[in-house]
């Protein structure tokens, strides 16, 4: 009998309408449009200004978007995954937040802390239900509303993160295509170099945090970056060993958007040339869980049913990780 894959039958995005412009980021700290697109390849990226709007409604907006395009009524969800280091409430999950302005009354949902990687370990978990025939339809969000955590007085943060929402529909497939490997890897090692301090158990929100910035996005960028680089490679590397396919096999790479030298350096690493990447990080910059889905979604009409797709991220835990798949649509 055919062996049952998890397959992306559908993609959408969300992003908020305000744009923050490297011009605009010159009058709030010290920095210039030229550094910025240089050392990043960013050059706008959307904030979410909507009042009382948070992660779950970007979330809820690609959703609604996604069952729309996809034919899906939203009580046949089975299962609804938000990947996030945003979400809306420290508790409930935003999932259950999402499903209830969905109207997805038959779906249990959670969320998955994951940073950049968010989309890949949730991917590969809502991925599981569907191969072991558990449910029909899984979906998995990967959003982040960054503009909440980031101080905007620290241009070395600032200049980076950008809010938005990406969502995919998982169904079983039978002909070959979907995801079929995955590698994944976590180093709580690394959270020394890229973290939020405050907030949770170990800090609780007082004056004090308040004023000391701990609610804010910190980052060592320079080690990430070389962390980065390397863990991406790695997991890419190991997933095509895996699946005895050289790099010639690849049509796509969708990596993480968070630094545009990450991004040519991991294909230059690879040996995939930049026409098989994806990149939307000039419009976006880093949007954490949301950037892989948000590549997928702008890049879909390109890739054509069965191409081998690697998707590949790397973020605060630190976590990393590649994901395999056959494009099904
Ligand atoms: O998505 C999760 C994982 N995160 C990542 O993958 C991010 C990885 N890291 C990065 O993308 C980069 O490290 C950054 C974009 C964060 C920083 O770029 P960098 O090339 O590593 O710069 P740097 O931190 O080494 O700073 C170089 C110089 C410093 O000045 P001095 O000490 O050489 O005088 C910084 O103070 O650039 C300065 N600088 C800036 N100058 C203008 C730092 N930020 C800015 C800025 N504008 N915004």
């Amino acid at each position: 009998m055919a062996k049952i894959h998890a397959a992306i039958t559908g993609v959408q995005g969300w992003v908020p309408e305000t744009r923050l412009t490297n011009f605009d980021l010159e009058k709030m700290v010290d920095t210039n449009d030229e550094w910025i697109v240089t050392r990043t390849g960013i050059r706008e990226r959307r904030i979410l200004k909507t009042p009382g709007w948070a992660t779950s409604d970007m979330a809820a907006e690609a959703v609604k978007g996604l069952l729309e395009k996809t034919g899906t009524k939203p009580g046949e969800i089975d299962l609804l995954i938000v990947a996030t280091v945003t979400g809306d409430m420290i508790f409930p999950d935003t999932a259950n937040t999402v499903c209830d302005k969905i109207g997805a009354k038959n779906a249990f949902g959670y969320d998955i802390n994951a940073a950049c990687s968010g989309f890949l370990f949730a991917l590969s978990t809502g991925a599981q239900f569907i191969q072991t025939e558990t449910y029909k339809k899984v979906i998995v969000v990967g959003a982040d509303m960054m503009s909440s955590i980031v101080n905007y007085k620290d241009r070395n943060t600032c200049i980076i993160f950008g809010d938005g929402a990406g969502a995919v529909l998982l169904e079983p497939r039978k002909d070959g295509n979907g995801i079929l490997d995955f590698v994944l890897r976590s180093d709580g090692a690394g959270r020394e170099f890229l973290h939020m301090n405050a907030g949770g158990s170990k800090m609780p929100a007082s004056h004090e945090t308040v004023d000391n910035g701990d609610h804010f996005v910190y980052q060592e960028g320079k080690r990430v970056f070389k962390f980065a680089v390397e863990g991406m490679v790695s997991t890419v590397q190991d997933v095509l060993r895996r699946n005895h396919l050289t790099n010639d096999d690849v049509n796509w790479v969708i990596p993480h958007q968070a630094n545009m030298r990450i991004i040519t350096s991991v294909s230059e690493h690879l040996q995939i040339p930049m026409e098989k990447v994806t990149v939307n990080i000039e419009k976006y910059g880093n949007t954490t869980a949301g950037t892989l889905p948000l590549c997928m979604w702008e890049f879909q009409d390109q890739f054509k049913k069965g191409d081998n797709i690697i998707l590949t991220a790397f973020g605060g835990g630190f976590t990393w990780g590649s994901v395999y798949l056959k494009w099904a649509i």
